[in-house]
């Protein structure tokens, strides 16, 4: 049977991903579940998340049959996925993180990380600067509470007055990149743009579409037969 790839996000946000995952695996078929419902992960306890993930990995593996989950939230990833792996050994996990190690091997100075207020407060966020940041480097961390919910209900007043008061936080820097750290945010690339004039902006999901790939093959589970079709499920 031609088992799916799962792939959930609070939401609109991981289409972000989805979309760079097809264009590299065509021939795959895909579950996206949005959990609009309980949209933002970002300001929830630990533990909430957790158990809000957790049923929907449980449904997406059990009912649904899929053979590899894809977490295409950075919130999600940064405080589930090491439960999530030890709870399920058989599937293949992959998760979205800040593109730190982007930023970084890509030898920007001045590197401005925009995510979630749980994100931005993960201890995986810690690790990604430990492990990634050369001395020469400075990576400032912003958290952006109320975003991904502006931008997944769409409130434009709200999405330009939370990044003009980012603009205010860093007046004094010279921002040289910045890391979309919340998959929500490529969909407001333009907005950001209008704030941040021409300064690049960096987000993993090309790394999690490779990924993903290369999970597939040493797992064993390609499939070449599938359409790119997408089953689209939202919690709302
Ligand atoms: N899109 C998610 C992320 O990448 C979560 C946004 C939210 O629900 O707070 O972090």
């Amino acid at each position: 049977m031609n088992q799916k790839i799962g792939i959930l996000d609070s939401g609109i946000g991981g289409t972000t991903v989805l979309t760079e995952i097809k264009k590299l695996l065509p021939k795959e078929d895909y579950i996206y579940y949005a959990d609009s419902k309980n949209n933002p992960y970002g300001e929830k306890t630990e533990q909430e998340i957790n158990e809000i993930v957790d049923d929907i990995v449980k449904y997406l593996i059990t009912d649904k049959n899929c053979k590899m989950i894809v977490i295409a939230c950075n919130t999600a990833t940064t405080r589930c996925m090491k439960n999530l792996k030890e709870k399920y050994p058989n599937i293949p996990f992959i998760g979205t993180v800040p593109a730190i190690k982007v930023a970084c091997d890509n030898n920007y100075k001045n590197t401005l990380v925009l995510a979630t207020p749980s994100t931005i407060d993960s201890l995986r966020t810690k690790e990604l600067i430990r492990d990634n940041k050369k001395y020469d480097q400075e990576i400032t961390l912003i958290s952006c509470e109320g975003l991904a919910n502006a931008i997944e209900i769409k409130n434009q007043e709200k999405i330009t007055k939370i990044l003009s008061d980012v603009k205010d936080q860093v007046k004094n820097k010279k921002i040289d990149s910045i890391v979309l750290g919340c998959t929500h945010y490529p969909l407001i690339k333009e907005d950001i743009n209008k704030i941040f004039p021409n300064i690049p902006q960096l987000d993993g999901s090309f790394g999690v579409a490779k990924e993903v790939k290369r999970q597939l093959e040493i797992n064993n589970l390609r499939n070449n037969s599938g359409k790119g079709d997408v089953e689209f499920i939202n919690s709302k």
